[in-house]
């Protein structure tokens, strides 16, 4: 047999965890076992018909459906994402400025690529999502990271400026947070962008949790001055608005020449994103679907009952997060706790422990840079969440 030497670069990466824990919750639920699985970032609601209707048409009159476009997406689609900076983000993008790929996942990876080089270093606030530090070792980077566990899940600019050398090239920010749902509001932001200019470090801005805020306000960082506009790429897309997970679609607005590079990059690999995918997006940022606030509404009331649901289980203790559909608890008062014969020595372990005895699934807070802490993502059923809140109330009391 020939000894197939894998490249070094994929030594460097991880499977994503979130994605393996999804798998491992259905494999159970497939053997019949009734677990309420919370792990997977993706709405449990259906794409609009509006938006799934135009998919249909689109293919039903054949052509241009069935064939490659630009490999930054239709010109129509261009402008329409143009015009969804110009209304939601008060953010003025050119042509050249804009690319749609295959899922917000695609855009960050393009732009990591476009912008890291080997011994680079890049900011990673943590909690982070946990595909940008992989991201950033995959194109030879070093992610810096930086815990915000103690300042609210915020990142503070004594954090950042403490951690920001000659080599940093490159800050992420995600708001609203995927693990954390924290949401910062313009201050923080400002005094980020305060904190790099004057300097040639660039940012990805991550929103893709944009629409999904409960009182507070979005903000754009790219939207907060000149300066932060022409260092920062803006990273949206249509998977957790819409509910559009199994679509592919995803968009940036950035600095021209870094979004130049991009599209080279993508047209070596995946060139278009699928056609058809594209011409649903294009109904879908034209307008937001009608369901949207009644979505939000419903999440705003689950996150509600998860965090009330689980600060009454002993030893938790969960903040409120301002947005996205996840709750981060700390659960670092059962490390070191039994149940039955299973020793919580960590958030692995309490996560392997709530899946396999309480049926729960989550993902533990090491994978996002934050052990003790597990992930519970709320886009779910009214149902389900009262079945989980019962269950992890009902380990957290048989532990000793
Ligand atoms: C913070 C964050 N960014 C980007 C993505 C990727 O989104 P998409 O499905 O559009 O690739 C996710 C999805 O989990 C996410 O949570």
């Amino acid at each position: 047999m020939p000894n197939l030497r894998l490249a070094r670069r994929v030594g460097r990466i991880q499977p994503s965890a979130t994605l393996a824990l999804t798998a491992r919750a259905r494999a159970l639920k497939a053997e019949g076992k009734d677990v309420v699985a919370l792990t997977a970032g993706e709405p449990d609601f259906e794409t609009p018909m509006a938006i799934r209707e135009s998919a249909i048409e689109s293919l039903r009159k054949g052509g241009a459906v069935g064939r490659y476009t630009p490999v930054g997406g239709t010109p129509e689609l261009v402008q329409a994402v143009i015009g969804k900076f110009r209304r939601d983000n008060a953010l003025e993008y050119r042509p050249e400025q804009v690319l749609v790929s295959c899922g917000a996942k695609h855009s960050i990876f393009n732009a990591i690529g476009a912008l890291v080089d080997d011994g680079d270093e890049v900011i990673v606030p943590a909690p982070y999502w946990v595909s940008y530090p992989e991201m950033i070792r995959f194109f030879g980077g070093t992610p810096v990271v930086v815990d915000t566990s103690s300042t609210g899940f915020v990142l503070t600019p004594e954090a950042l400026k403490r951690a920001m050398t000659p080599r940093t090239r490159l800050v992420i920010v995600n708001s609203p947070s995927n693990p954390t749902g924290a949401v910062w509001d313009r201050a923080a932001q400002q005094a980020i962008a305060d904190a790099v200019a004057g300097t040639d470090v660039a940012v990805i801005s991550d929103e893709i949790y944009e629409k999904l805020v409960y009182g507070g306000q979005h903000v754009a960082f790219a939207g907060l001055s000149k300066d932060a506009c022409e260092r920062t790429v803006t990273v949206n897309g249509v998977a957790k608005a819409y509910a559009m997970t199994g679509w592919r679609i995803g968009y940036v607005g950035g600095p021209a020449p870094v979004v130049k590079a991009m599209n080279a990059l993508q047209s070596h690999s995946t060139s278009n994103p699928t056609t058809v995918a594209q011409l649903a997006t294009l109904a879908a940022l034209q307008k937001d679907p009608d369901e949207l606030p009644r979505w939000r509404a419903q999440y705003q009331a689950r996150r509600d009952r998860m965090v009330a649901g689980l600060n009454a289980a002993k030893g938790v203790k969960c903040a409120t997060p301002g947005g996205a559909f996840y709750v981060f608890p700390d659960c670092r008062g059962w490390i070191g706790k039994r149940h039955g014969d299973a020793v919580l020595k960590d958030d692995a372990a309490i996560c392997e422990a709530l899946l396999t005895r309480a049926l729960v699934g989550g993902v533990p807070g090491g994978e996002f840079g934050a052990p003790g802490f597990v992930r519970f993502s709320y886009a779910a059923s009214d149902a389900e969440i009262g079945k989980a809140i019962e269950r992890i109330q009902k380990f957290a009391s048989e532990l000793v």
